[in-house]
């Protein structure tokens, strides 16, 4: 019997862990909703089916689920994921509390799945890092990226249903109450908190977790991460040097057959990534593919991806799903 936990089954990435789980349709028997007091006995639908919502409580990991989906936040994960696992469950965690720790993965499938087999514990990486490694990967093992200068433009989804609101009540004149400032008509160029050097939490989790994700420190990298006015689906303005020289077209071509990547990259006829394109999809869509003129061997491209899907649910999923049929992928 497999059974599989979902903590957090009422947020904004955890309903979208249900919406993804029922288009998947995994090898799955039974599933068990978790979230806070507040939500204890709520009905959900899901599979075609009522499920209540359950309370989670320090009884909850001693019921030994095979697999947990965890997005309640960082302290939750703290609290919870390591007990899951003394228990046997196989815990995925959306937070950023393992994401950084040396003996935890931290997993896109596209990458580096096979890091995730035999693990009890996996973390999933933040949204904008999530999308900028499908792409950077296979530039990385084809040409070796020297430098990334990231810039994004970050959607007010990746901020949960808050962010959302803020957006929506700050258009109507009302006060922000999510972001430090009116997010209506403004980019906001703080996203998580500042640290000692100038650079924000988000700014740090893409640099470190890149690395990690493509498995070189050597790699010199730069972000500024921005929050826009729009609903969903983060974009980024990805600058790439590589060590070794490469053609465009082919660098091209390499992108559009890369696991993940849709290559959207038409301007003759205007075509290129957009957010509303991005939305409700699971691949990372890249466009704007260029030349940096500027600089030997380097690249600008344009990068967007649902950043509740492929940046947080479905790539929770993605693994859940690797993992599950590992026996079958054990070739990848
Ligand atoms: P709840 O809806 O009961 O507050 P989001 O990231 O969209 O804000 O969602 C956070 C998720 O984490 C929600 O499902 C929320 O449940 C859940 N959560 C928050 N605090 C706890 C807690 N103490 N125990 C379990 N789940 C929690």
């Amino acid at each position: 019997m497999v059974s599989c936990a979902i903590i957090g089954a009422t947020g904004l990435v955890g309903s979208t862990f249900l919406k993804v789980l029922e288009e998947k349709k995994l090898e799955i028997d039974e599933y068990y909703l978790f979230a806070s007091a507040r939500s204890k006995g709520k009905k959900v639908t899901f599979m075609n089916k009522e499920y209540t919502i359950e309370e989670l409580t320090e009884e909850t990991p001693k019921r030994k689920f095979t697999y947990a989906l965890f997005s309640a936040g960082s302290s939750i994960s703290d609290k919870y994921a390591k007990e899951f696992n003394r228990y046997g469950t196989i815990v995925i965690d959306n937070s950023s509390r393992f994401r950084m720790d040396e003996n935890v993965p931290l997993i896109v499938p596209e990458v580096n799945i096979k890091e995730a087999y035999g693990k009890l514990l996996i973390a999933n990486p933040n949204c904008s890092t999530i999308q900028a490694v499908v792409a950077l990967k296979p530039l990385h093992t084809q040409y070796k990226i020297r430098r990334i200068i990231y810039s994004t433009y970050q959607a007010v989804s990746g901020a949960g249903i808050n962010g959302i609101n803020d957006l929506i009540e700050t258009s109507l004149g009302n006060e922000p109450k999510k972001f430090p400032y009116k997010i209506y008509n403004n980019c906001i160029p703080h996203i998580d908190v500042f640290l000692y050097n100038g650079y924000t939490k988000e700014e740090e989790k893409m640099i470190n977790e890149t690395r990690k994700i493509l498995n070189d420190e050597t790699i010199d990298i730069t972000a500024t991460c921005v929050r826009v006015p729009i609903f969903n689906s983060h974009a980024e303005s990805i600058n790439v040097e590589f060590k070794n020289e490469f053609d465009i077209d082919n660098l091209k071509q390499l992108l559009a057959k890369s696991p993940g990547i849709a290559l959207v990259d038409d301007t003759k006829n205007n075509i290129y990534p957009l957010n509303t394109f991005a939305t409700n999809k699971d691949d990372v869509f890249v466009g704007r593919v260029r030349k940096d003129f500027s600089l030997k061997n380097s690249i600008n491209m344009w990068v967007v991806a649902d950043n509740v899907r492929k940046g947080a649910a479905s790539n929770a999923v993605q693994i859940l799903e690797k993992l599950i049929y590992q026996k079958d992928t054990a070739s990848i």
